[in-house]
């Protein structure tokens, strides 16, 4: 068996509304708590604070797409709203799942940077079992996948720098 370099830890930045706030902040606990992770940003909510779910989610995307940070793990509600609004920054994949399956797919298929969970509707051990399976996928970009995910960005508004593609 060939083995390459060890793969780069991860920089990931995490972000919530209100009604994501203790997932977001459990889940900081786990990221900084894994050897693979070397960096945990955090753009808010901090205890206390309202900010709407857009904002956090686009905040966060922009430093992906402009490879500050390799991931983005972002909680709100359902994870649906953080998802849409973290899509609206160009060169970002950003996914809504909450089973294991999906997880996997959303990173080996999709090439998604950005995981999306809703404090309403996972529970915590599971979020955070998700969250550690996570860091474990990188995309193979010689994989059949690869020229799916290159054909997703040949959708990208002309004139928008990429953001950084697998491996990061
Ligand atoms: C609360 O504003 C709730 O709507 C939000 O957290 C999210 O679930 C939206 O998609």
């Amino acid at each position: 068996m060939t083995r390459g370099p060890a793969p780069r830890p991860w920089r990931v930045v995490v972000g919530s509304d209100e009604a994501g706030f203790e997932l977001k902040e459990l889940l900081a606990v786990e990221l900084r708590g894994d050897a693979r992770v070397a960096e945990v940003r955090d753009v808010g909510v901090v205890a206390s604070q309202s900010r709407d779910y857009p904002h956090v989610a686009v905040e966060a995307a922009r430093l992906v797409a402009a490879g500050e940070v390799d991931r983005a793990l972002l909680v709100c509600g359902t994870g649906l709203g953080v998802a849409i609004a973290a899509n609206k920054v160009s060169g970002v994949r950003a996914v809504t799942a909450h089973d294991s399956y999906s997880v996997e797919r959303s990173v080996l298929s999709n090439d998604a940077q950005v995981l999306c969970l809703g404090q309403r509707v996972i529970g915590p051990e599971l979020a955070r079992r998700l969250v550690r399976e996570w860091l474990g996928y990188r995309l193979d970009p010689t994989s059949p996948s690869g020229p799916k995910v290159e054909a997703i960005c040949a959708y990208e508004p002309p004139g928008v720098p990429e953001a950084p593609r697998a491996p990061h």
